[in-house]
Order: structure tokens, then sequence, then C-alpha cells
């Protein structure tokens, strides 16, 4: 009998399915026929049910009958799950709600998907420095399939929150500093996990995240308030979510932090009037965690308050606080919200589900055999390998110290050097942490029978071992090794003695970046810089392989040793791309999308900044009464788009075609890159432009364009980039997007700083 009533209710979803959208002709006709049919037949308490997510809490398969949560799914109270893995688990949870529930509505199952699933791309900084956006789109293609095996059919992701603060640790989680960049890596990211239009079972919903301005909290520290006038808003930071949305995002995730002095999780300015109503987003919001219940902590009201100041803002579903499941009904009876706003919140969340198909088959997702055929699979860690050693940074290679010849011996020493559940980096939920390569096992599979790789750790990762539990969280441990300082050094001295060259594998554990994990002092740790030193001091080459989630300080590093290779966390396959760059297999091309500063005390450093009324002269360090420091020059360290080759590149000067254009028109600027070096290499090609009087004041340059061209050795290209009125329009003091008539500098170069000018008119 229970069958019966089960299969009854899953044929007339399904009868409702067909009769009322698969055969219309316009696709939103039929899914609001479908979607009205059913929400008629929904209770008040249904419809709350939807806009919840809940903690998933454990749930073992075979037992799923009696976990908490799946008790509350059966009585319909729950509209998805996030984080939970394995699709038999998945799989019986939703059968539960097919079939147990009273209407059968199928649950989403979404996840935090941020850089590849089982097999892991680099962290999404080190993939922004690929500036290759095929490759991030492949990246999230592969994420999405993997996923999709697994059950999961709605991501966390892509984190879009601009930068310019490496204290923060989710600076990690993000695209760098730039909103051209970051906008145009949105985009590519949500088209890899989306696909077309989300109808394969292997194309999953995005969720851009954290809308917004989170990236900008006050002093890099995590959840901090933010602040911006709105010019900065809508002309930097916004950008990128702005971007997502148009590329089609099905979810949005509201931040954690105030914007304008209202919680972005009950802000109406934001979630309605500038998501749904200026960008046109249609699809549905999700808060970020417990982010409705936190707007008690900042001072918005008691628990019944904000869920409904969440819920009128625009907020649609409710992660973790069991808000709007407590609370809603009585906020109803008391007038504080309407049941039309409860319909609209609810309406979304059905919609998602019909879009992504789940009414057409609730098991979409669900095929028991795709897990082992595509998880983890070779030619997804081929992809892997290849992007992780496109996304690496060489910073110096003084004296050709790289790459190595595949022979003799070379040591690899430090903290980080035969780690592998370090190597995924942070957020890396679905990661099979010991299925990654370590950079010893990488460097020993490349150099098999040609040279001898011997490892010593050198040291612990820092001499304060409280610090050290704090960083390596969530199965990331270092192995704090008892021996003293001296004992670690002496043997690695002992290695370095043995070898031809010296790797020192240094820099953060991998959860020293991420969420909750900012930092004040971003200089290597002290027992790291001893090391450091100390193999220095035994004359051997010496390579820094730098492991890390932000920008840090390296400026003893930049003036003691040779070579530096900036690798961030490369994720499942970094071993091996490591080592690819390192032996010269491939030739490293990455190249930063943030700055890095000579020192803490010139955050924000960033080079898209503003002019000042006094700006030191080009090339100068300290005048008095100019905007400087008595201490330090205002220049980075490495700008940003700055990244080495094992190859040479020369740029020409800039060509424009006309000195003068209107609006409607468009102008075309070249230069010809020459490879000058001796080996085959790729250049990512860089177009800044800078309005040079307006009617607000503007940046001192803003990428505008960007080429990534493979040069053969010798070998010359001309670079072309078309100009129009739209790479120059702002928003400007009214917030209306416009461009103003008069001069602009056009400059390309291999990185913000090292660029070649030319100006034009804009009539
Ligand atoms: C909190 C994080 O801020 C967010 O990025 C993540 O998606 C959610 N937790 C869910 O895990």
């Amino acid at each position: 009998m229970k069958h019966l009533l089960s299969n009854l209710r899953f044929l007339w979803l399904y009868w409702a399915f067909v009769a009322g959208g698969a055969c219309a002709q316009n696709p939103s006709e039929g899914m609001n026929r479908f979607v009205d049919g059913l929400m008629k037949k929904m209770t008040l308490d249904e419809k709350i049910g939807q806009l919840n997510l809940p903690v998933t809490g454990e749930i073992i398969t075979g037992q799923a009958q009696s976990s908490e949560v799946v008790q509350r799914i059966r009585a319909g109270e729950v509209g998805g799950l996030f984080n939970l893995k394995g699709v038999e688990r998945i799989r019986e949870v939703q059968k539960v709600a097919m079939e147990e529930s009273r209407l059968g509505i199928p649950l989403l199952f979404g996840m935090d998907v941020i850089h590849g699933y089982e097999t892991v791309f680099p962290i999404p900084l080190g993939l922004s420095c690929t500036w290759d956006m095929k490759a991030v789109e492949e990246s999230a293609r592969i994420a999405a399939v993997e996923a999709s095996a697994d059950g999961i059919c709605w991501t966390f992701s892509p984190m879009v929150d601009l930068c310019r603060d490496p204290r923060w640790g989710r600076i990690a989680e993000g695209s760098g500093e730039d909103p051209f960049l970051g906008a145009a890596i949105a985009q590519a990211m949500v088209r890899g996990y989306q696909g077309k239009d989300m109808s394969r079972s292997d194309e999953i919903m995005a969720c851009v995240k954290h809308f917004a301005l989170y990236g900008a909290s006050e002093a890099g520290r995590d959840y901090n308030t933010v602040d911006m006038s709105r010019q900065r808003m809508f002309n930097e930071y916004m950008l990128p979510y702005r971007a997502a949305v148009d590329a089609g995002a099905g979810s949005v995730m509201a931040s954690f932090n105030e914007v304008e002095g209202i919680p972005a999780t009950g802000n109406h300015w934001l979630m309605t009037d500038v998501l749904r109503r200026q960008w046109g987003f249609r699809g549905f919001v999700v808060t970020d965690y417990t982010g409705i219940a936190e707007m008690i902590e900042h001072g918005m009201g008691d628990m019944q308050a904000v869920a409904a100041l969440a819920l009128n803002a625009g907020v649609d579903m409710d992660m973790v606080s069991d808000a709007f499941s407590t609370t809603l009904k009585q906020s109803l009876a008391a007038g504080k919200v309407t049941e039309a706003t409860i319909d609209a919140a609810c309406r979304r969340i059905l919609e998602a589900k019909y879009k992504l198909g789940l009414f057409a088959d609730p098991y979409k997702y669900c095929d028991l055999s795709r897990a082992r055929r595509q998880i983890f699979t070779p030619q997804h860690r081929v992809a892997a390998r290849r992007i992780a050693s496109e996304s690496f940074v060489l910073l110096k290679n003084e004296g050709e110290v790289l790459p190595l010849k595949k022979q003799g011996t070379i040591a690899v020493v430090g903290p980080l050097a035969d780690s592998r559940t370090n190597m995924p980096g942070t957020w890396s939920v679905a990661a099979v942490l010991d299925k990654a390569t370590s950079l010893a096992d990488g460097l020993r599979a490349a150099t098999a029978g040609r040279a001898r790789v011997l490892t010593a750790k050198g040291c612990n990762l820092m001499s304060d071992a409280a610090y050290e539990e704090r960083a390596t969280m969530f199965g990331r441990s270092l192995h704090r090794d008892g021996r003293s300082d001296k004992e670690l050094l002496d043997e690695a001295l002992a290695v370095a003695a043995q070898s031809d060259v010296v790797i020192a594998a240094l820099g953060e554990a991998s959860e020293m970046s991420g969420e909750s994990s900012c930092r004040t002092d971003l200089e290597l740790t002290d027992t790291q810089r001893a090391l450091l030193q100390a193999l220095l001091g035994t004359g051997k080459p010496v390579v820094l392989v730098l492991f890390t989630g932000r920008p840090l300080v390296l400026d003893w590093e930049q003036r003691h040793v040779p070579a530096i290779l900036n690798v961030w966390f490369g994720g499942s396959e970094a071993g091996s791309a490591i080592a690819d760059v390192l032996l010269g297999d491939v030739n490293p091309g990455g190249k930063l999308t943030t700055t890095f500063p000579k020192n803490v005390g010139q955050i924000p450093l960033f080079y898209n900044h503003k002019n000042t009324g006094r700006p030191l002269p080009q090339g100068a360090w300290f005048r008095k009464f100019r905007s400087n420091y008595l201490d330090v020059d205002n220049e980075p360290l490495y700008p940003f788009g700055f990244g080495l080759s094992y190859t040479d590149f020369a740029y020409s000067n800039v060509t424009l075609d006309k000195s003068v254009m209107t609006d409607k028109g468009e102008l075309t600027a070249t230069v010809t890159v020459t490879n000058t070096g001796k080996k085959d290499g790729t250049e990512v090609v860089q177009l800044y432009i800078r309005d040079l009087m307006g009617s607000v004041t503007r940046p001192v340059k803003e990428l505008k364009g960007f080429k990534k061209i493979f040069l053969k050795a010798g070998e010359s290209q001309k670079v072309s980039f078309k100009i129009t009125s739209d790479l120059l329009r702002f928003y400007n003091y009214r917030l209306d997007f416009v461009c103003e008539p008069g001069n602009f500098e056009v400059m390309i170069g291999s990185n913000s700083k090292d660029v070649k000018r030319a100006t034009f008119k804009l009539l």
C-alpha cells in the first residue's frame, strides 16, 4: 500500500511535469505551469520546508531511516542538503524524499566543489594565474562531471570576491585583485559547471558567492565589517558577481559581512534592488551557513526579526540557521512577512529543481555506475597536472638555476617536501587526501633511473606548536617532528651535502589560508627562514619552491635566493606538475593576479589604484609632502601580472590604427611580441587603459584585455586588441555607466609595470 501510494505520487509529479512543462513551446511557461500546479498542493509548512537547508549531520548508508535529518525530510521540512558525499547515500536520501514525504519533491544536493572534486585543480588564486579561460572552464567542467557522478547537482562555486588584502585567508579562494580578469574567470566557471543549460546529467548548478564585497573585510580579518563607496563597488568589486549572473548562474550566496551598515543577508537593496531588479537575476539566493542567525550578533534583532529581515530582503534559502523553519509562521501571523513573499522564495527553489531536471528524473544524478567510471580518471588527472603546471609563477631565476637537469642528486628539503595531504589546498572537501602526489613523489617519478632524490624535513612548520596545530587542521597535519631544531637541521644539511642542488619546499601549510585563516605576519615562518638561511650557507644552488595560498612577503628571499617558483597549492597532481616545471618539461608561464608587497605595512597595495593629488614621480622614492612612506617605497615586490619564463619576450612599441575615435567607433592597438630566448614558451600579453581625465577620479591603469600566446624560440607574433567605448565606460558620480570624451592612454606589456604606451582621444 505504502509503495502504491508513493508510486502514485511520483506519477502525479511526472504527469504534471509532462503536461505542464516538457511539451510547452516556451520552456519557462511550462515551468511556471508545473510550479503553479505543485504549489497549489503545498501547505504553508511544506513551502517553508523548501526554504530550509539544514546541517546534514551523519547519514550512513543503510541507516538513513533513523537519522534526524531524514525524519525531517519525510515530514517535508527540507529543501536540500549539502556536503554529503557518496552517490549511494544521496540516492538513499533522495528516495526518502520521493517515496516517503507527502508530495515527493526531490531534494537539492549541494557541496563546496571549489577547485575540483576528487581530481583537484589548483586553488582558485593559483588557477587565476593561468590567465587561461579555456583551462579555467575545463577545470570546472571536470569538477561538474565528477561531482554529478557522485550525486551532487549544486556547487557553492565560483567564489568571485575581489581581494586586495593578503592578510585575508580567503584570498586563496578567489581570482585576485582585478575586476576585469575576475569577471572573465567568473563566467568561465559558470559555463564549466552549468554547461549549456543544466539539462545533462553531468551539468550542475553554480552558486556565485559571496554576495557582496566579502573580500574587502577591514584589516583582512574574516567576517569583518566592509564599508566602501558605491563608486568603488560598481566600478570594481561588483563586476565579477554581475558577470557570473550574466552568464546565467542559477544561484547566489549571500555574504557574512555588512554592506552599507546592513548585513548582506538582510540587505534588500543588495538582494532585490541590485541583484534582481538592476541585474535581472532569476535564480535563488541562499544564505552563507548561519548567516541569518548571525544577524542577531550584528545587532539586527532576535531570531524571528532577522529571519523576516532576510526573507523580505530577497533571500530564499536558509542554510543551517533553521530560522525560516522556526519563525516564519509566527511572522506571517504577526504581519511581518506575507504569504506572497514565502511563495516567491519557494517558487524560486522549485524552479531551480525544475531547471536541473529533478522533477523529470529525481535520480538524474544518482546513476550508481558513473562514480566508478568518471571520478579521478587518468584523463582528468592529466588535465589537472597540465593546468597546475600552468598556474605556477616563476618569481626569480638568477643564473638560470632552473630548469634542473635530470641527473645527479637532488635534495628536497622542508616541511612540504613530502606531504601529500597538503597538496590539494584549502576547500577540497571531496579530495581523497593521500591520493595526491607530493613534491618528492613527483620528482622521483620524473627522474626515475636518471637522478637520485633525497628528502629531509629540515624543520617543523614553525616553532610555535599550538600555531602549527591551528594551521594544519582537517587532516592536513605535517606531523610535527619531536626532534630538536638542531637535529632536524643537521639531517637536512647532511642531505644537502650529498646533493648537486637543493629544493627548499617551504611556505604555508594548506590550511594557513582559506576560511578563518587570516594572518598578520606574512613572512616565512621563523623555523623555515632559519632553514633556508642554512641551506643557502652550504653554497649549493638553492631553489625555493614556495607553497602558499596568498601573496607572502618575500623581500628577504628575493634578495638572497637565486630561484623562486611560486606553486600555490596545485591540487591532486601538484607534485608531478611541479616536477614538470622544475625539470623543464613545461616552461612556466603563470602570471600573478595579486600584487606581492614588500612588507605588510604597504597593504592594501594593488596596481589599479588612484593617483592622488600628490603622487610620487615615476621611479622616485621618498619626497616630503608626497604620498609615500618614510621607510619603504611605494612599489610592490612583484607587480600584478608579473611572472618569468625560461625564455624571454620582447615587446615592440604600441601602434594604434587611429588616434581618434567616437563612442560608436573602435580602434585597434597592436604590438609585436618576440620570443628572444632559446626555449619555446607562453606569454600573457596584457592590455591596460588609463582614462586621463574624468568627471570623477580614475585609476592609474585598468586591465582591459589579455591574450595568452605561444611562441617558439625566435618566433614573433603581432597581437592586437580591439578597443571600443565599452572598455572605456565606468560608473560616474550618479552611478550612470558612461564613457567621457577625452584622452586615454593605452598600455601593453608583460605585466602591469612593464608596459609600452600610446594615446588616443575619444570624441
Ligand atoms: C561557509 C563558507 O563561507 C561558504 O563559502 C561555504 O560555501 C559554506 N560555508 C558551506 O560550506
